[in-house]
């Protein structure tokens, strides 16, 4: 390093965080977040923890926190509480070229406040395996008349294949919307990573199961369907599955309708079909929300989805009768390993001018992403 330039201090260590009380890191997180004021911004997901989402500036779904990253105007670093493809999905929409021009050039560093904060649904779909499965289509079907539409749960790596491949991302509350989109282009569609959302959604729009061949990347070949399978296709589903929905069964639901008469069962559309179709209303982590908040007193919930979500809508609606709908513990491993120590970490590291855990995408990838989570916003 030439003498001119200093060192950076070096960061703090996370260990001496783990053993503070929780009122001690809220009031040091608070500290950070009034000398940052608007320039910090800390975004968290609905599966948050409560002590996480009290701190959070914002808290939402998938698509309302992607949307908060590409409005962004005062702030100058994202925290974001959340899982590894909505960092990633952040820093793409926060510095896209129209953005970084109006900053001057100037860059939103993205944070996750811990880095093993993945998602194990966007990890079963690796780059690799799209693009040997999007080979392998090609010596059967014509990869021209197929749109790849990727859940927004999914890393950069592939929402770029989609741009660079004229397809779209979704979210759990557009996805209906990206597939027509889809379908208006194209006469076929590949939906990855999530089978499950790919195939309720379809089926809701008349697309029939044998239409729907599902690609396993580990089968000996073409996914383990035959060609005239993918001749007959309409939607070629990925085999990845959320595993925090995927636990909701349907003897989940009977049992809740026999012992509790009246009851609306409510599910994230991440669930199986066996579920979904099931239920009474389905719908994002924020149409969950808002669909319990509009409800009259008295109402009874058997709900779907993660578990600090579903007990924190049961702490703020007494007036309603809020059910778990399944009887083990459904939650998002990853998500919670964002707690309180992390953030706080990561947040006097900020402060002290040590950055640690930026999500940064690479440049091509970054635009092209961006070509697909375009069409995500204009399609909402
Ligand atoms: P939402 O987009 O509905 O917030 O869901 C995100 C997610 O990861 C659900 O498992
Ligand atoms: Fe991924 Fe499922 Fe966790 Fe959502 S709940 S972040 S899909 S593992």
């Amino acid at each position: 390093m030439p003498a001119t330039l200093q060192a950076p201090p070096p960061s703090f260590e996370l260990k001496p965080y783990k053993s503070l009380s929780n009122d001690e890191l809220i009031a040091r997180v608070q500290e950070v977040r009034d000398e940052f004021g608007p320039r910090l911004l800390i975004l968290g997901h609905h599966y948050q923890q409560d002590e996480v989402i009290a701190l959070s500036d914002l808290r939402g779904d998938s698509y309302g926190l992607s949307q908060h990253a590409a409005d962004s105007r005062d702030c100058r670093y994202i925290v974001f509480c959340g899982v590894h493809f909505m960092a990633e999905t952040a820093d793409i929409l926060a510095n896209r070229p129209q953005k970084l021009a109006e900053r001057g050039g100037e860059r939103i560093p993205v944070i996750l406040p811990d880095l093993a904060a993945g998602c194990s649904m966007a990890d079963m779909a690796a780059i690799d395996q799209i693009e040997d499965a999007w080979d392998q289509l090609g010596d059967v079907i014509d990869t021209a008349d197929i749109t790849p539409v990727t859940y927004i749960n999914s890393a950069a790596s592939l929402k770029a294949f989609v741009g660079r491949h004229g397809g779209i991302v979704c979210t759990s509350s557009n996805a209906e919307a990206a597939l027509r989109w889809a379908f208006a282009r194209t006469s076929r569609v590949m939906f990855f990573p999530d089978q499950h959302l790919g195939r309720n959604t379809a089926l809701g729009m008349g697309i029939t199961l044998e239409q729907m061949p599902v690609w396993d990347p580990y089968a000996d070949s073409l996914g383990g369907s035959m060609p005239e399978q993918l001749e007959r296709s309409k939607v070629i589903l990925w085999k990845g599955h959320c595993s925090v929905h995927q636990m909701f069964r349907p003897e989940h639901v009977r049992l809740f309708r026999e012992k509790h008469p009246g009851i609306k069962i409510l599910v994230h559309p991440e669930c199986p079909r066996e579920v979904f179709e099931l239920a009474d209303v389905s719908g994002s982590t924020s149409k969950i929300i808002k669909t319990v908040e509009a409800a009259p007193p008295g109402t009874k919930w058997a709900i779907g989805t993660e578990l600090h979500l579903v007990n924190r809508l049961k702490q703020e609606h007494p007036e309603q009768e809020i059910h778990f709908l399944s009887p083990v513990v459904c939650m998002c491993a990853t998500m919670y390993r964002i707690d309180l120590a992390h953030l706080c970490w990561s947040l006097e590291n900020l402060a002290a001018d040590t950055l640690v855990n930026v999500i940064k995408v690479d440049d091509d990838t970054a635009k092209w992403s961006l070509v697909a989570l375009e069409r995500m916003l204009e399609v909402h």
